[in-house]
């Protein structure tokens, strides 16, 4: 729909510091992102900032100094670890006659290439709709400007309102299907927990370590990658806990900063299971620098989603790479804050296996309570 300059898989990697975010972390995240999206980094332009610039983002001097680094490393893409204005990504598309790629195009792209299932597909595709949308609208007034508005329809600007249009009619289309998924969806659900106990879901960072403890728990076989976002669609087994408790557990999809919020609407119907859970084990990679930041975001995700109200225990994973030992902490009140274990090796997976069966004999002595 734009006439934009063509890119390709090897890239300059643009990360600027505006003294917010463990900036370290930040680099190594963008890294990651850029590696699971199947692109090259050739080079990274950092730097600081107060704030960004209005026009490019980056400031006239950082702008020179990727242009250097584009054509030195013969790279044919910029990355921003950042979200980038449509008119911003217009000037710096122009000035560097490369594509630009800013933080969400670039979480879509992985989204994109990730999905599997017709429901994943749908609403990774609405998300990208939706997400162009907002460029398109502002790219239509940006047109009507230059060719000096007012009574004047030139033919680019005809052209957008069709393709506003076309837009419009396929985000509708797509937005019945996922309607229909999600009625399918909640059928299956109510028929997967008819008298049956505890609903479990895992939700937390992108790599947090969640598809290793699911399969660890429910002995299957669920997609374990080192890349971020390996697992998309949501996917629910039983396990039998120790003492015989039934309980239902659900892998989801990994949370990231600054998740698209095209991204966080369109996969509000894979998250339900989130919002409707007894429980979240929120894993935490606990041998990352940056974890506390993580469990904030995650928990802001939350609050987006409306599952802030589920009852959440931590899980701290990894400990094999920390010198965490497994176990348990408990409040004052002897209620389950945390647990420590290592999807990887199994340790302190005991732990949560019977804190699980405490909290399925919890559910059911409570519902005893209700029902007298
Ligand atoms: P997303 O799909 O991005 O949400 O990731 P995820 O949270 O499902 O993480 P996944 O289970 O795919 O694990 C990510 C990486 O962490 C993989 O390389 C795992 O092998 C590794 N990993 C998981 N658990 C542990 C652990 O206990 N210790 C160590 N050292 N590595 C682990």
């Amino acid at each position: 729909m734009f006439d934009r300059p063509g890119g390709g898989d090897r890239a300059v990697l643009v990360n600027l510091d505006f003294g917010s975010v463990d900036f370290a972390e930040s680099q190594e995240e963008i890294r990651r992102l850029a590696q699971s999206a199947g692109i090259e980094a050739l080079a990274t332009i950092k730097g600081k900032r107060q704030r960004p610039d209005a026009a490019t983002f980056a400031g006239s001097g950082k702008v020179d100094e990727i242009a250097d680094a584009l054509q030195s490393a013969g790279a044919s893409l910029v990355l921003f670890n950042h979200d980038l204005s449509p008119a911003q990504q217009r000037n710096l598309e122009k000035r560097f006659d490369c594509r630009v790629v800013d933080r969400s195009s670039l979480i879509l792209d992985i989204f994109a290439q990730r999905a599997r299932s017709h429901e994943g597909k749908l609403q990774v595709e609405l998300a990208q709709l939706e997400h162009l949308a907002t460029r398109l609208v502002r790219g239509w007034t940006h047109l009507e400007r230059q060719k000096g508005g007012i009574g004047l329809r030139g033919p680019g600007e005809t052209q957008l309102e069709t393709d506003r249009q076309l837009l419009r009619k396929r985000v509708k289309v797509l937005k019945d299907k996922l309607a229909t998924a999600l009625r399918q969806r909640q059928t299956q659900r109510r028929a997967r927990q008819r008298g049956q106990g505890l609903s479990v879901s895992l939700v937390g960072y992108t790599n947090a370590g969640k598809s290793t403890l699911f399969n660890r728990l429910t002995r299957s076989e669920t997609y374990v990658a080192d890349q971020l976002f390996a697992t998309l669609d949501t996917t629910s087994r039983r396990i039998s806990g120790a003492g015989g408790a039934s309980i239902i557990m659900s892998d989801t999809v990994g949370f990231i900063r600054d998740l698209p919020h095209t991204l966080v609407a369109a996969f509000s119907a894979t998250l339900e299971e989130t919002v409707r859970a007894d429980l979240l084990l929120h894993v935490v990679d606990a041998a990352s620098p940056a974890r506390d930041d993580q469990i904030a975001e995650v928990n802001k995700v939350l609050v987006e989603i409306g599952a802030d109200s589920v009852p959440q225990v931590m899980v701290f994973n990894k400990i094999d790479a920390t010198g965490l030992q497994p176990g348990v902490d408990r409040d004052e009140y002897g209620k389950i804050g945390t647990v420590r274990i290592s999807a990887k090796t199994g340790a302190g997976i005991e732990f949560l296996r019977s804190m699980l069966a405490e909290l399925h004999e919890t559910q059911h002595s409570a519902v005893g309570v209700a029902a007298a």
